[in-house]
């Protein structure tokens, strides 16, 4: 791998999984993050930065269905760091029931219901706001040291490739960035820009 020192990732959904073990990762590398969760990852940040003897991470609270939090969270970011190599689009949550439980016997008679459609709304328009930032940030930077302007890494699902009998909208989240990363790869080819997603 090329050397990632000073390189500069943002991260949604840093607090714990998958964001988490990539933002110690990063930093074992040498780059330098911005820990972005709707949960508190304060102590993770500082404990990277005590061991590192510099700061190396920031954590901003923030929800990524909220346009307004993730662009404060961005801000901060490039206070600190200055420019941005890398979006991470990571945050999400896996099936809620959107529909309420059904049963002929019993349940017929109730009201047809609003869906719940927080999955969606996490998974797929919560990183389509992060991919919104990084695409726009990305156009407005140079090229860096590795030669490319910027790159947005999605986290999508084998759901995004395959049905799912016991998590329809989760799936469609997922599916959703999978087309959504094929196309704005195109939209940007040429441009030291690239989108991938990650199953
Ligand atoms: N764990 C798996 O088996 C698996 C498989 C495929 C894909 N994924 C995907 O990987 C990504 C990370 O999942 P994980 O397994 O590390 O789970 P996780 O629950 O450990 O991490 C997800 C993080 O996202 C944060 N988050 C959730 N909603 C948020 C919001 N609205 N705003 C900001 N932060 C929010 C949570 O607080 C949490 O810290 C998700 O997109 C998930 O769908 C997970």
């Amino acid at each position: 791998m090329a050397s990632l020192q000073d390189d500069v990732a943002f991260i949604t959904g840093a607090a714990s999984g998958f964001g988490l073990a990539l933002a110690k990762e990063l930093v074992s590398k040498g780059a330098k993050v911005i820990m972005v969760d709707i949960n508190d990852c304060e102590d993770e940040a500082t404990k990277l930065n005590s061991q590192n003897g510099k700061i190396v991470a920031i954590a901003r609270k923030a929800d990524t269905t909220s346009w307004e939090q993730q662009y404060l969270a961005y801000e901060a970011g490039k206070v600190t760091f200055g420019r941005i190599d890398y979006f991470f689009a990571n945050a999400g949550i896996a099936e809620r029931p959107w529909l309420p439980y059904f049963n002929p016997a019993t349940t017929c008679g109730r009201a047809i219901t609003k869906p719940d459609t927080t999955t969606l709304d996490t998974n797929l328009k919560g990183q389509l706001y992060t991919a919104a930032l990084a695409l726009q940030v990305f156009e407005r930077q140079a090229f860096n040291k590795h030669g490319f302007r910027g790159k947005l890494l999605m986290t999508a699902s084998v759901y995004g490739l395959f049905p799912s009998a016991i998590a329809a909208m989760y799936a469609s989240s997922k599916a959703g960035i999978v087309n959504f990363s094929r196309s704005a790869a195109l939209m940007y080819a040429g441009k030291g820009i690239t989108v991938n997603a990650s199953k």
